[in-house]
């Protein structure tokens, strides 16, 4: 199965990601992930990225195009995969196009203060990549990963003014991705303000439908 998943930031992209890998047994691709490991790691590309990132803008459409064309030919994409965080241009999308024939693309949508309270609350593991959320989803000790023991973090574009500009760059810049799948008839849109099990079960009914 070849998904991809849009939603602004905070809409549960990642939550829901890693439950449906789960589920399916497919790959994981999620373009934020491999910039924010290329920014740890300093290179040259994570480098181009960081400040853009930290402002809530999007890297361009060349970059980004390039690193998911590379990563889907790995052999954990045989089986499929779920996108994460791109496309987030028509630009994009209309690349992805020749790439790959896609099943489904699933929206998850919620309104701007929905999104903007959940990520100020969220906490990452730098180690193993679990999300938490202060208010919603707490880990089981203050501040501590619970699969693997390490100190959780705070993104560095989880503050309320990125997040602001993040969310003003998705209506911008993403949502007519919305328009672009609808037309396409591949596009289910599932309500992100639910609880997270719920929205799961929402999103596994329709994709078997
Ligand atoms: P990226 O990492 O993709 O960030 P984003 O799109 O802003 O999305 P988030 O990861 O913040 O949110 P999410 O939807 O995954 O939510 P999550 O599940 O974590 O991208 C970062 C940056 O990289 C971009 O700003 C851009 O600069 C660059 N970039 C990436 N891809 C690019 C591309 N294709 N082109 C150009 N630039 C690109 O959930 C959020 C929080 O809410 C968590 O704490 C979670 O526990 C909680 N939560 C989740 N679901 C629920 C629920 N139902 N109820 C209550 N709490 C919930
Ligand atoms: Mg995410």
């Amino acid at each position: 199965m070849k998904l991809v998943l849009i939603g602004a930031p905070a809409a549960g992209k990642g939550t829901q990601a890693a439950r449906l890998v789960e589920h399916y047994g497919i790959a994981h691709i999620s373009t934020g992930d491999m910039l924010r490991e290329e920014v740890a790691k300093g290179t040259e590309l994570g480098n181009q990225a960081k400040s853009i990132m930290a402002a809530g803008g999007l890297v361009s459409d060349e970059l980004i195009i390039a690193i998911v064309q590379e990563r889907i030919k790995k052999d954990d994409c045989a089986k499929g995969f779920i996108l994460d965080g791109f496309p987030r241009t028509v630009v994009q999308a209309e690349k992805l196009e020749d790439m790959v024939k896609l099943d489904h693309v699933v929206y998850i949508s919620a309104p701007d203060e929905v999104m903007l309270e959940r990520l100020t609350a969220r906490e990452s593991c730098p180690k193993c990549g679990a999300t938490y959320n202060k208010l919603f989803l707490p880990a089981k000790v203050a501040g501590v990963c619970d699969k693997c023991g390490e100190a959780l973090t705070q993104r560095k574009d989880d503050t309320v003014e990125a997040g602001k500009a993040r969310i003003a760059t998705f209506h911008e810049q993403s949502e007519p991705l919305v328009d672009f799948y609808k037309k396409k008839g591949i596009l289910f849109e599932v309500d992100g303000t639910q609880a997270i099990d719920e929205i799961t079960k929402a999103i596994i009914a329709g994709l078997d439908k």
